[in-house]
């Protein structure tokens, strides 16, 4: 009897397996980290080979000497926008992959959108005209690596974002995208099937070496049973922001929720009908079933968890990221200093890719506390940013579902909470990254009927933060948030 559904989430900076049971209880975690290679600056590299073999590894780890027959169906939700290019015929990487944070294409971009492209662009695409998608990178790597242009040529060149690459080397050879990734590309209309031979030629890509464009959930491929003794199917494909959606049971227009992972990634459903931003946010595929789909506003901010990474490794403020609530709980305020955290230019609702971080507001009283607390806060004042544009796009929040290993924090649920000035809902998992994609695989395998049916059975409970901070110290903060941001 099936009792399980593997999940692999192959995220930014590492790589899990996780087994659910059918009421969502964790059965298993295996992790690996991910080597971050950076060659510029600007620059961000992963080796697809790694991604792999971590995948795989972690799947044999978690498995242990569990029967095959007793895994239901693999759920897989990922990194998105990061490219790999592959030999179809040998399905090893012709590259490094270039990571969604990488920025090496901004002149591209800056090009195109100064020929006036962009706004026909954001119609179809529902993206801006950004480094972060995937298309320009796919563009970059034909431009500058032999082994890619040479299996162009040779009609062997295979192209796809994570889930792709690891669907690729599961099954042996299947080529396929899911809705949800493959809206993150440039290259999908928002209301077609497949990706469009027009955008293809606007940012030189070429057709044949993308996958064919398929559902969220349902049987999507099968393993080759060489690998866990059995041709396991693989039921989910969900991009991780869009896995965390339906993980936090965001399956009603207007539902939103916020996780704070290596970036901030903020996504509201918009039901069945094509969101169209006008305050710079970003609409995107959340779920495709039969070919139906819905859809999401997004805000992404690039820098979260990956400031703390940064005050931690490069700094040396701080030994854990745990530690960050004890300091920002040992100091009343942060002094007034302020940190944008723009390590990575600024994402929505800004998009200035050249604009870098600060820390405004030093004196000699303030210490390592007043630091740390001013990173925390700056959470809390993005994710204001992003309410302010949805607001403004007619998606007000009644209150937000937070996630993400920065979640965690209770002194920055409670901020966060304070400076949106509505509730904040957590559940006790929090990652539900990887729920959202054991939800979209158990559908998938028919264990449920539907999402819905799935989240109820598979969700756990959910601790409510309420605001408490008064609307003067309130309106402090976002205004000293407002002057730095004008200086980054
Ligand atoms: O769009 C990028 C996003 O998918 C990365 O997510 O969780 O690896 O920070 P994460």
């Amino acid at each position: 009897m099936s009792e399980h559904i593997l999940v692999i989430d192959a995220g930014t900076t590492s790589t899990r397996a996780i087994l659910f049971g059918r009421d969502g209880a964790v059965a298993g975690t295996a992790q690996a980290e991910i080597t971050q290679h950076f060659p510029q600056p600007g620059r961000v590299e992963h080796d697809a080979q790694e991604i792999w073999q971590a995948s795989l590894n972690c799947a044999r780890r978690v498995l242990g000497n569990r029967p095959p027959e007793s895994i239901a169906a693999i759920g897989i939700t990922n990194q998105r926008e990061t490219v790999v290019a592959w030999d179809r015929e040998t399905l090893k990487p012709l590259a490094r992959a270039i990571v969604w944070q990488d920025r090496r294409t901004a002149d591209v971009c800056r090009r195109l959108r100064d020929e006036g492209r962009e706004e026909a662009v954001h119609k179809e695409t529902g993206l801006l005209l950004d480094p972060y998608f995937s298309a320009t990178k796919m563009r970059w790597m034909l431009d500058n690596v032999d082994a890619v242009a040479q299996a162009q040529e040779a009609g062997r060149l295979a192209f796809g974002t994570v889930e792709s690459w690891l669907v690729a080397k599961l099954s042996g050879g299947a080529h396929v995208s899911d809705a949800s990734n493959a809206s993150r590309t440039l290259l999908l209309p928002l209301g077609e099937a497949g990706f469009s031979s027009d955008l293809c030629d606007l940012f030189g890509v070429p057709h044949e070496a993308l996958p064919q464009v398929v559902d969220t959930h349902g049987e999507i491929a099968r393993t080759d049973p060489e690998l866990f003794g059995r041709a396991i199917p693989i039921c989910g494909l969900v991009g991780d922001q869009q896995a965390a959606t339906i993980g936090q049971g965001c399956l009603s227009e207007g539902q939103t929720k916020a996780t704070y992972g290596t970036g901030a990634f903020i996504l509201a459903n918009h039901g069945t009908q094509i969101p169209h931003s006008e305050h710079r946010l970003l609409s995107t595929v959340l779920t495709q079933n039969d070919g139906q789909r819905t859809y999401a506003i997004e805000g992404s901010v690039f820098v979260a968890g990956s400031l703390i990474q940064w005050l931690r490794d490069s700094l040396g403020l701080i030994d854990s990221a745990q530690e960050t609530e004890v300091l920002a709980r040992s100091v009343e305020n942060s002094g007034e200093v302020v940190i944008v955290p723009a390590l990575a230019g600024l994402g929505a609702p800004h998009w200035r890719a050249e604009a870098r971080g600060l820390i405004a507001g030093l004196s000699f009283s303030t210490g390592k506390a007043h630091i740390v607390r001013a990173a925390l806060e700056s959470m809390s004042c993005q994710t204001y940013d992003l309410a302010t544009a949805f607001a403004a796009d007619g998606a007000r929040w009644e209150s937000l579902r937070i996630d993400g290993g920065m979640s965690a924090n209770d002194w920055l649920a409670q901020d966060i909470a304070d400076i949106l000035n509505i509730a904040v809902e957590r559940p006790r998992f929090v990652e539900t990254t990887a729920l959202g994609a054991a939800v979209a695989a158990a559908t998938g395998a028919g264990w449920f009927a539907d999402l819905q049916g799935a989240v109820e059975a598979m969700r756990g409970p959910i601790d409510r933060f309420e605001p408490e901070m008064g609307e003067g110290v309130r309106k402090e903060r976002l205004e000293r948030w407002a002057q730095a941001l004008a200086n980054a």
